[in-house]
């Protein structure tokens, strides 16, 4: 089930949540609140890790529900692994629960927003976004690693303004696009269309980097396209395919973290010390190896895809995954309008550096 030699662990600390998003796939999936705090001990994550990825790299990301409802077990869990890496995703309200030893330990904390303040509040609750802002500005002096905007595009009234005053507050922007019903009449991706041609034309030609995670990834696997195969063993981009396993409150293994409500993909089990095969594959029935993105998307997301093509969900094909497609396939295209290799070449060493291999690529699933 693991391939390679890194594994990523999703850590679910609980499956409870203080908000209540609009379009999250957890509570549409029926998982939300299913679930309390973890109930398996640090013995047996320890067990598991020492069974099956002994010497392996592991990165944590403290998952849930909302994670920093259990901040104890986030304290556990990095007492435990020195050798590890981790990082927070989180919707961002309840910070104080996070201590300023555990913020300096993190590599990187994932913020979820939905662009800017309007469409956060419409989707996330009110006052959200501005929570955010000022729990980012309060960790900041603590933070050991990046923080990063985690934004779900899910509006088609998001404008490029939103995603530069994201980049005004957060070191990076990683967004993908919302994965629910409602989002992709021809209007509404024609807009989104819209801005991302603002966006793509703002990454190649502004004077200051503009650190858009999905731009940077694509740049990266059209100059460099070998840092697509090797770093997924030639697989998923998203990892789900190859080493990140989603570990339930229960113990519970899932290959991904919006399919923990999927009883015919659990793979493993923390408390019996047993993980076997991942039954979410990339086959031929998905429409990827003809597809003119294949070489930089590298089949992200694959849970769309197991959904439309595995599943035969015609109604998630048609209205998510075929659009969210097209929209990729979009951004590729406008990408290939500008010289790259010739705005590469003009960059400083440590802007080429972020595109060749900013940490981030690692945390996130790199496409939109
Ligand atoms: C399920 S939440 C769990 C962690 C935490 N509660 C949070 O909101 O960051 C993880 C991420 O999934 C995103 N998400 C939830 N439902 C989604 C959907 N239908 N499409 C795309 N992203 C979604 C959220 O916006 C959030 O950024
Ligand atoms: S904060 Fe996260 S887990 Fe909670 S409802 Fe929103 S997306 Fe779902
Ligand atoms: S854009 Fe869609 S069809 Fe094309 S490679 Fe990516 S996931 Fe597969």
């Amino acid at each position: 089930m693991i391939v390679g030699d890194r594994v990523e662990l999703n850590l679910f600390t609980t499956l409870k949540c203080n908000l209540r998003c609009t379009y999250c796939t957890e509570a549409d999936g029926g998982a939300l609140g299913t679930q309390g705090d973890v109930t398996y001990s640090i013995e047996d994550l320890k067990t598991f890790i020492n069974t099956h990825a002994p010497k392996k790299e592991i990165v944590v990301t403290f998952y849930g529900g909302e994670p920093t409802l259990n901040p104890g077990f986030i304290e556990e869990v990095i007492e435990a692994l020195p050798l590890a890496r981790f990082q927070l995703q989180t919707n961002g309200t309840l910070m104080d629960n996070v201590s300023r030893e555990v913020l300096g330990k993190l590599s990187n904390v994932l913020i979820s927003v939905d662009g800017g303040e309007l469409a956060t509040d419409t989707y996330r609750g009110e006052g959200v976004y501005s929570q955010v802002r000022e729990a980012v500005e309060a960790m900041r002096p603590f933070a050991g690693g990046t923080i990063t905007a985690r934004m779900t595009w899910s509006d088609s009234n998001i404008l490029v303004e939103d995603f530069q005053e994201l980049a005004s507050t957060f070191d990076y922007i990683y967004w993908q696009f919302v994965q629910a019903q409602g989002f992709y009449s021809p209007d509404q991706v024609r807009q989104k269309k819209a801005v991302l041609e603002e966006l793509v034309n703002l990454f190649f030609t502004s004077e200051k980097f503009f650190p858009l995670i999905p731009v940077m990834g694509i740049v990266r696997n059209k100059l460099f396209p070998h840092r697509a195969i090797e770093t997924y063993n030639g697989q998923t981009q998203c990892r789900a395919a190859t080493h990140l396993l989603n570990i339930t409150p229960d113990g519970g293994i899932y290959p991904c973290p919006d399919l923990t409500h999927d009883d015919s993909l659990r793979c493993g089990d923390i408390t019996t010390n047993t993980l076997g095969e991942n039954m979410m594959k990339s086959t031929r029935d998905m429409p990827c190896h003809n597809c003119e993105a294949f070489s930089y998307c590298r089949q992200n997301c694959l849970k769309n895809l197991h959904v439309a093509y595995t599943q035969k969900n015609i109604l998630f094909r048609t209205n998510i995954t075929e659009p969210i497609c097209d929209l990729v396939r979009f951004l590729g295209r406008t990408i290939d309008k500008y010289d790259v290799a010739a705005w590469y070449g003009r960059q400083s060493p440590s802007v080429k550096e972020e595109i060749l291999e900013c940490p981030v690529y690692e945390y996130v699933e790199v496409m939109p």
